[in-house]
């Protein structure tokens, strides 16, 4: 008997409709390709969505990691303190900026760096004779870390706080400090600077494409010379002015432009975040229903209190066994890896320890020990979730995770 083909399941995926596409027509046939209103009108929304009083849009969440680190200070020699489970780019920015990541441990059951392990980075810091610079707390797969801890803690120490919020649009937090009031994951009531990402996976995409929210003008308008070269045209800032057409570079910049055609699509998809969000969330309650009777084979991802996930991913991780080591995780993980590609199911790995990278290693930025991480590695597994996923999917990724604990 031929073997029924199901439609390919991929971990994430974007949601482009026609009334997208109807929004890039139009701004191609218009007057701006880049540098145009349009982008202003995606920061706009972005500045709505997160409740920031500014956002600069770039072209990548990599580009806005980098421009922060610059804005905030970073340079040759100086220190900055990140998770050690996020995508690299989070600690390469601050090497963009000439600094030296260091790298938090994790809480192996939400992912998130926990106050200790930032603490100990500071002290690690300390070691070096130096107190860090930047703060990168990330929110992971969608729930936003502990931001009013990352931001006592960077009182504290004189540091600013860079929220990489590139898995957090739309997410939310509260404060015990602050009753009654919801806050929002990029909108910088306790950090410097948000960065976002829309790469096809997140929530609201522009192909590549990226943001810096922050409520501090000084930031915003050093964003926006650090965006395009460097270079600024407003009269109060420049050293002589030799008419209309005059600029002025006054610092080291870089073409991180977005075009207005990426910011079409960006806005016209922005429209939609509410109810992407909605069936991002009804997608992870029927998750966390139906996993429920596989407690004892995988875990979701825990969300802390008070935060409402934007589930950018949905993570479960296997039970460690009594007696079992983390490579016989791993090898299971591996197995059900296995078997979900075999039901034409496409899980992904978020991420791999970034002290373990042979890059951050040959740089004398790895090692360490980082017990959380590895725990979390080593049994993480991210499941399809995106708005588009249909009645039946969710049953299609639990049988095999069924099947897979019936294996032993
Ligand atoms: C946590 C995190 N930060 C930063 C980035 C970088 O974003 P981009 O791919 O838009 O450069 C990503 C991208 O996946 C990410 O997951």
């Amino acid at each position: 008997m031929v073997k029924p083909v199901l439609p390919l399941l991929p971990y994430g995926r974007q949601s482009v409709d026609e009334e997208d596409i109807a929004a890039v027509v139009e701004q191609l046939r218009g007057d701006w390709l880049t540098q145009g209103p349009a982008v202003r009108v995606f920061e706009e929304a972005l500045a709505a969505i997160t409740g920031a009083s500014y956002a600069v849009a770039v072209n990548s969440g990599t580009a806005a990691l980098h421009l922060a680190c610059l804005a905030a200070g970073v340079r040759e020699g100086d220190v900055g303190i990140t998770s050690d489970i996020t995508f690299v780019a989070s600690a390469n920015a601050i090497r963009y900026a000439g600094g030296q990541p260091l790298l938090a441990d994790v809480d192996p059951a939400s992912a998130l760096v926990t106050l200790a392990s930032l603490e100990a980075q500071v002290e690690a810091a300390a070691r070096l004779g130096k107190k860090p610079k930047v703060l990168v707390p990330v929110d992971f797969s969608g729930a936003v870390a502990d931001l009013p801890a990352v931001r006592a803690l960077a009182e504290r120490t004189g540091a600013l706080v860079i929220e990489d919020a590139a898995h957090a649009l739309g997410a939310t937090y509260t404060d015990p400090a602050r009753p009654g009031e919801t806050l929002r994951a990029a909108g910088c009531v306790d950090a410097h600077m948000g960065i976002l990402s829309f790469h096809p996976v997140k929530h609201i995409t522009t192909g590549e494409g990226g943001a810096v929210t922050t409520n501090d003008e000084a930031l915003y308008r050093e964003l926006l010379d650090l965006r395009t070269h460097g270079i600024t045209k407003d009269p109060a800032l420049l050293e002589r002015n030799d008419g209309p057409w005059y600029y002025e570079q006054r610092t080291l910049g870089y073409n991180y432009r977005i075009t207005d055609v990426l910011c079409a699509l960006g806005t016209s998809q922005a429209k939609k975040l509410p109810r992407f969000l909605e069936r991002r969330r009804a997608i992870a309650r029927e998750y966390d229903a139906k996993l429920a009777s596989l407690a004892d084979f995988v875990t979701p991802l825990a969300v802390r209190a008070g935060v409402t996930s934007a589930y950018h991913l949905y993570i479960v991780n296997l039970v460690q066994r009594p007696g079992e080591s983390l490579a016989q995780v791993a090898a299971r993980r591996l197995d059900l890896y296995q078997r979900m590609r075999a039901a034409s199911i496409l899980p992904q790995v978020h991420y791999i320890p970034v002290h373990g990278q042979p890059d951050f290693v040959r740089a004398g930025l790895g090692g360490g020990s980082y017990p959380g991480a590895e725990r979390y590695y080593a049994g993480c597994l991210s499941l399809p979730m995106f708005p588009a996923m249909v009645d039946g999917d969710v049953d299609r990724v639990v049988d095999v995770i069924a099947a897979a604990r019936g294996a032993g």
